[in-house]
């Protein structure tokens, strides 16, 4: 398949945009500082927070896994059976009894994962969600695939 421009000039901060790429759906989701700050409280609750298993390009492999912070790109297909998770960008408080910081909820068997898109414990997912090759055309213009 031929790589895919996501054009993120409109993109708000706590927005998603979706493109497809490959038939699969592409998400960039513009994280706010506090959804940035948010990320590194989560490390213990999750299966692989240093990401690494190699679910990520090499330079994704931080504690955004990102190349800007800012910045999320990922695959929304869910690592369990290939669902795709809804974004649930809130803060609120969680029925597990934690604070949900934001993230990704997969309605088909309750996986969850953050805004990096790092699986939580406990869920029936294995791995973190799966960030393609891409990179930045320019400022507002990011390359998929
Ligand atoms: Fe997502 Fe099963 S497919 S939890």
């Amino acid at each position: 398949g031929a790589p895919v421009e996501a054009d993120i000039s409109q993109l708000e901060p706590g927005a998603i945009l979706r493109v497809k790429w490959r038939g699969k759906p592409v998400w960039v989701v513009s994280r706010t500082p506090e959804m940035l700050e948010a990320l590194p409280t989560l490390d213990g609750q999750l299966v692989d927070p240093a990401s690494d298993l190699p679910q990520q390009p090499e330079y994704c492999q931080n504690a955004t896994r990102s190349i800007k912070e800012q910045y999320f790109v990922v695959i929304g297909i869910c690592t369990h059976l290939g669902c795709s998770p809804t974004f649930r960008p809130e803060f609120a408080p969680d029925d597990m009894g934690a604070a949900w910081r934001g993230g990704f909820f997969c309605p088909c068997h309750g996986s969850r994962f953050d805004l990096a898109g790092r699986v939580f414990k406990g869920v029936p997912a294995p791995t973190n969600l799966v960030i393609p090759v891409h990179t930045y055309i320019n400022d507002t213009t990011i390359l998929v695939g």
